[in-house]
């Protein structure tokens, strides 16, 4: 059997989350420049069945029957298994590396889920449809997060921007016009579990409240969709303002994304906002192409830790 190494994206989302979560529409694109990573190797002298994880990032290196039901890149491999259901399992030792920084809303969990899942499907000689991976992932995610909308495992199973809304078929969106992101890390980090427990309690208290701040950024969702296939700079900015302001009503801005929101608008974003669940992770800024290194410059200057630029253009598909 031969080795096998994959690799899957990290994400962000540019407009609509927790809202998402509630049913409203969201968009995701895939980030490239960060990713995770599985590979494979099998081990002929072992006895079948055998299998070990070696993750080096969280000083990992354990055999997969020691590791609890619900270890996120056990459950990752078992899932798989428990779908394909191979007669025999040949032993192996599955590496895992992600360069995607962790609990800052750009899908680390998903993408490590992405890349066991199809990394142990092609091992075992079965390698799986977007959808499938993505729906293994899921329920990875879902043992991790409790109640994830879906959004992550599929922007980063299919590896292309899209629309997605829980309980509809989700959008490939084909990009006409490219346009230029930066992705700012505000060093503070958050669960995405905490942060949706958080809305979660909030919603239930003050349902009245909360609905028609999701509407409200369900319906900037559904207009962000068009401006972002013509690359429709000024209304997407307006959006992205807008989206930002809203979260910060749902409670899931800090005092520093507001921050670095405010230093990359001052130094000419087009718009800018939290991604991901908040209270710490990213924000995102989108700018002309000549903005790129002045707002970058300034983010960094206002504290961000570490700048990723993202072009989004039609051809992302691999
Ligand atoms: C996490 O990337 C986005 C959230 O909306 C949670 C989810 O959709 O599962 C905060």
């Amino acid at each position: 059997m031969a080795a096998i190494f994959t690799k899957a994206p990290g994400k962000i989302i540019l407009f609509g989350e927790h809202a998402v979560v509630y049913g409203q529409p969201a968009i995701a694109i895939p980030v490239t420049r960060v990713n995770a990573t599985a590979s494979i190797v099998p081990e002929i002298q072992a006895e079948p069945g055998l299998v070990r994880i070696h993750a080096p990032d969280i000083q990992l290196n354990a055999e997969l029957s020691t590791l609890a039901e619900n270890h996120p890149l056990g459950s990752a491999v078992r899932l798989t298994m428990e779908w394909l259901k191979p007669e025999d399992i040949p032993s192996f030792t599955l590496q895992v590396t992600s360069t995607i920084p962790i609990a800052s809303g750009m899908g680390s969990s998903a993408a490590i889920a992405v890349a066991i899942i199809r990394a142990v499907s092609d091992f075992l000689g079965s390698p799986l449809s977007a959808q499938d991976v993505s729906s293994l992932a899921f329920e990875v995610e879902r043992i991790q997060h409790g109640t994830p909308s879906g959004i992550d495992n599929h922007v980063i199973a299919y590896q292309q921007p899209l629309v997605f809304q829980q309980g509809k078929p989700h959008q490939l969106l084909k990009i006409d016009q490219p346009t230029h992101w930066i992705i700012a890390d505000s060093g503070e980090s958050t669960p995405t579990r905490e942060t949706v427990a958080a809305v979660r309690s909030l919603f239930d208290q003050e349902p009245e409240y909360i609905q028609p701040l999701f509407d409200s950024i369900g319906a900037i969702a559904r207009d962000a969709k068009d401006a972002l296939i013509n690359g429709n700079l000024p209304r997407l900015g307006m959006l992205l303002n807008q989206n930002h302001a809203l979260l910060k009503q749902v409670k899931v801005s800090s005092t520093r994304l507001d921050q670095l929101v405010q230093a990359a608008l001052d130094a000419g974003a087009v718009g800018a906002k939290l991604s991901g669940g908040g209270r710490g992770g990213n924000i995102i800024a989108l700018v002309s192409p000549e903005q790129v290194e002045t707002v970058s410059t300034s983010l960094l200057k206002a504290g961000a830790v570490n700048i990723i630029t993202t072009l989004l253009t039609g051809n992302e598909i691999p």
